[in-house]
């Protein structure tokens, strides 16, 4: 028999995608709990404002209950939605997004786009795999930290990796174990592409005797390329092999291809960005007659495609790596009808936003923070048209605020894509227009 004053019906999802629940008033937080369920729970930490606890028994299930494919579920801190159906995920960000163009921005879109979505496992083409020696679990841990921790997770596969780079996981704990640098080197960074895969290690001390040696073989016989990284990101090098296929990613709708260094950022879901981009791209309309600006540029994946139908695209960026590597593959593209700029778009002023020009259209992908000074700084000469990419609906619906209530715009419509299946993480697309 269930203690009823122990059980909790969960309300929502809350952005981590942990259950939440009231009693007494007081949120609660249960890990591992879905919409609709009723559960018993254990509290793990207690504030003043609410509670974190774990489900201990489901006494009502929801349809959208699933039994989690990843071994590793629950202890890995990579995902936290397995447990949920995948369609019934994305029902829950779409909702997520409502509810905070509703709830912060008082907007409401004329339109909810369909969602965009990709394969639900095998998507992640980027990952930090921290690294540890723990002389107690036998060895070295490779892997993502653990959810209710800052340790890394004890995995030897993951679910969201491309298989092949899953498959390596136990072969680089093997790995190494035998290097002479074990307990000096916490993360390996990936790269996964059609062409090459690049494992990039970080070491705190330069290479042993026989690392090399050791690195080369691997690498041989896994067929991945080795970068290596001693200090900061420019540090990064290619180390073994030397003639493996250029890292790059491509957009064939638009005849592209990008290349970038390991370092630079670069969309995670390499199945879902071409489906967003063509959703960005629909949204803003590029026209051959029209100046347009991209926001948060990045390497240009948004600027490159707009410039295939636009007249002249601007590419803005805080990061002059990112610009510089912009330019090479607008170059490297064959296109002459773009130019790029460093900017610091936290901090940009009404005035030197004035000063860029006129633009017909504008398309802004910031970062989690989102785009508050730059909509803030929007003058009486703004562009008709704005097509916002976000990763935080908090942020999103914040300056949706901004553009319909004091800039005059209208939120023409706005839809979810599923970037990163079975994490809580949001990412959304919205179209504004004005008069
Ligand atoms: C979500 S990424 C988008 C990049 C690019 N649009 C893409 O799709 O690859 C956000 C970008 O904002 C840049 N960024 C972060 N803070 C910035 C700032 N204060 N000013 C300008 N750019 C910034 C980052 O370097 C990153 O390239």
């Amino acid at each position: 028999m269930t203690d009823a004053s122990l059980t909790l019906k969960i309300e929502s999802l809350n952005h981590e995608g942990r259950g939440v629940a009231h009693r007494d008033g007081k949120a609660i937080f249960v890990d591992g709990a879905l919409t609709g369920e009723t559960v018993t729970y254990s509290v793990y930490r207690k504030k003043d404002a609410f509670e974190m606890a774990q489900v201990t028994r489901i006494v009502r299930e929801s349809h959208a209950r699933v039994k989690p494919r990843c071994p590793h579920f629950g202890v890995c801190g990579g995902c936290s939605l397995q447990h949920m159906e995948p369609s019934a995920q994305i029902a829950a960000k779409q909702r997520v997004l409502e509810d905070n163009l509703t709830h912060i921005g008082k907007v409401k879109p004329d339109t909810m786009l369909s969602a965009i979505h990709g394969p639900a496992w095998g998507y992640r083409s980027r990952a930090r795999l921290s690294v540890k020696l723990v002389e107690k679990k036998g060895g070295v841990l490779v892997g993502f930290h653990e959810r209710k921790s800052s340790f890394v997770a004890e995995m030897d596969s993951c679910e969201v990796l491309p298989p092949r780079i899953s498959a390596l996981i136990p072969h680089l704990r093997a790995l190494i174990m035998q290097l002479s640098i074990r307990d000096k080197l916490p993360q390996i960074e990936l790269a996964a592409t059609d062409a090459v895969d690049v494992l990039v290690i970080r070491h705190m001390v330069p290479l042993g005797d026989g690392d090399e040696q050791l690195l080369r073989v691997f690498a041989d016989a896994h067929r991945i390329q080795w970068w290596l990284q001693s200090k900061g990101p420019d540090t990064i090098v290619p180390f073994y092999p030397l003639d493996a296929p250029e890292l790059a990613y491509t957009l064939p709708e638009f005849n592209l291809v990008m290349p970038f260094r390991p370092s630079e950022f670069t969309q995670v879901n390499t199945a879902v960005n071409p489906i967003l981009m063509r959703r960005a791209m629909q949204l803003l309309d590029p026209q051959p007659f029209e100046r347009i600006v991209d926001m948060f540029c990045g390497l240009g994946n948004f600027t490159l495609p707009i410039a295939r139908s636009a007249k002249q695209v601007v590419g803005i960026e805080g990061s002059k790596e990112l610009v510089a590597r912009a330019r090479q593959n607008a170059e490297r593209n064959g296109l002459t009808n773009t130019e790029f700029m460093v900017e610091n778009l936290f901090t940009i002023t009404p005035d030197q936003l004035a000063a860029l020009g006129h633009f017909d259209k504008m398309l802004i992908d910031p970062p989690r923070d989102g785009a508050y000074t730059l909509v803030q700084a929007l003058g009486l000469d703004a562009p008709k048209r704005i097509v916002y990419v976000s990763c935080n609906p908090a942020t999103l619906a914040r300056d949706a605020a901004v553009l319909v209530h004091e800039k005059g715009y209208r939120l023409r419509a706005a839809g979810i894509a599923n970037m990163f299946p079975h994490t809580a993480h949001v990412e959304s697309i919205a179209l504004f227009e004005r008069a």
